[in-house]
């Protein structure tokens, strides 16, 4: 049997791999650069032209892009008129983010657990929590596969919720066959560089609500408007506009929708690439019994994000902290997504415990994100499966 090299045995790799990566092509350094030439770094045509884009490839009315994935989950709860005394559901298995968006918005986070073999939220757990105080549900894509978008839209329309999707890892997917992103009242996307597509950073909303996509507008930019449809004065110039509410600047710049825009370009390649590699992940690691394959919903045309290995804690001889190890002293360096939010200190003191959601916790006690993004090679693809295989096999437990 091969030795592992944190044990003494010859690293499958002489150079590191690493959990994700961007791709960056000529295209988008010719588009960035030519934004540079002209006067528009910001408020330019390449926002319109982008939410143009958006909208055509997720088949959503309205798009509002914006500074980060975080700022989008903001504007999004607050066109729900999520406020003080609100609670919102989400899940504990996400970006600290999804929770916190009710936090800044005054209202209280409520963790509903997970699907213990789809990890995303269960829509059971959603409506067992459901009170005369819930306003919204945000409903995490976790690692690219669709939320079960149908339960949880009748959950939400029985009890007059606004379910909003955080899509950070879902661009690419599909549900039934729609692009993610226009089936819930509203769907954020992120565009930091671990995402599929990337703009630096980015974010954006997507919604068929007028009355929502107009909120957002205002939400994005501070507030500020020269709409004559919201104006509530008489303008006394053509500089005039007004403020109407309190938003904040969260405007994305036209260097970053330009280079999003020539990505985008390339998200068919990009999830087929991401579909390929999952898929002989998914091969290689069902024939192991030490560890677990994340599985897929039918409805769920899935472009992976995230690739989880997920250990079977009572086939192995070693924990997750040792298995990581292991992979890192075999050049696969991966990392863990997520803690539970409400696992962080902050949270314990806003009165959050342990226990809430077991099957969550339980998880993360067995998780690790392997590799995984366009540009990796076949070769690169295999070493993964060989270090992690190696590991699995000399310290599995008969
Ligand atoms: C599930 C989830 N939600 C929200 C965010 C926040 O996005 P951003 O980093 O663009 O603010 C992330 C980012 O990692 C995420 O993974």
């Amino acid at each position: 049997m091969e030795k592992p090299a944190v044990c003494g045995g010859v690293p499958v790799r002489d150079t590191k791999i690493y959990y994700g990566h961007q791709y960056i092509d000529e295209a988008d350094v010719a588009a960035v650069v030519d934004v540079l030439r002209h006067h528009d770094l910001t408020c330019g045509p390449k926002i319109g032209e982008l939410e143009r884009k958006l909208c055509e490839i997720t088949g959503a009315k309205y798009a509002v892009v914006c500074s980060n994935g975080t700022a989008a989950l903001h504007i999004a709860c607050l066109a729900a008129g999520i406020g003080g005394g609100d609670e919102v559901i989400t899940t504990p298995i996400t970006f600290a983010a999804s929770a916190n968006c009710a936090l800044y918005c005054g209202a209280r986070p409520v963790f509903a657990d997970i699907n213990e073999e789809t990890y995303n939220i269960d829509p059971k757990e959603v409506a067992a929590q459901v009170t005369e105080r819930t306003r919204a549900v945000v409903a995490v894509d976790y690692t690219g596969q669709s939320v079960e978008e149908e339960e949880l839209l009748e959950i939400c329309r029985k009890n007059h919720l606004v379910l909003i999707e955080d899509g950070a890892h879902v661009i690419g997917t599909k549900y039934k066959g729609r692009p993610n992103g226009s089936i819930a009242d509203m769907t954020t996307f992120s565009f930091h560089p671990v995402k599929t597509v990337t703009g630096g950073e980015g974010g954006a909303v997507l919604t068929d609500n007028e009355e929502y996509y107009k909120k957002l507008l205002l939400y994005r930019s501070h507030g500020i408007t020269r709409d004559a449809g919201l104006l509530e004065r008489e303008p006394d110039g053509p500089w005039y506009y007004e403020q109407i509410d309190l938003g904040f600047n969260y405007r994305m710049t036209d260097i970053q929708a330009a280079l999003l825009i020539s990505q985008l370009d390339k998200l068919p390649m990009f999830s087929a690439r991401r579909k390929e590699i999952v898929a002989r992940y998914d091969e290689a690691f069902a024939k192991l019994p030490q560890l677990r394959v994340q599985k897929e919903i039918p409805e769920s045309d899935t472009t992976r994000h995230l690739y989880i290995l997920r250990l079977a804690p009572e086939r192995l001889k070693i924990n997750r902290r040792e298995f990581f190890d292991a992979l890192g002293a075999e050049n696969v360096c991966c990392n863990v997504h997520y803690i539970p939010t409400y696992y962080f200190p902050y949270y314990e003191r806003l009165g959050y415990r342990r226990g809430i959601c077991p099957k969550a916790e339980k998880l993360y006690e067995e998780i690790i994100s392997l590799p995984l993004y366009y540009a990796m090679t076949d070769q690169d693809v295999e070493d993964v499966i060989h270090a992690v295989t190696k590991i699995a096999q000399y310290y599995a437990r008969e």
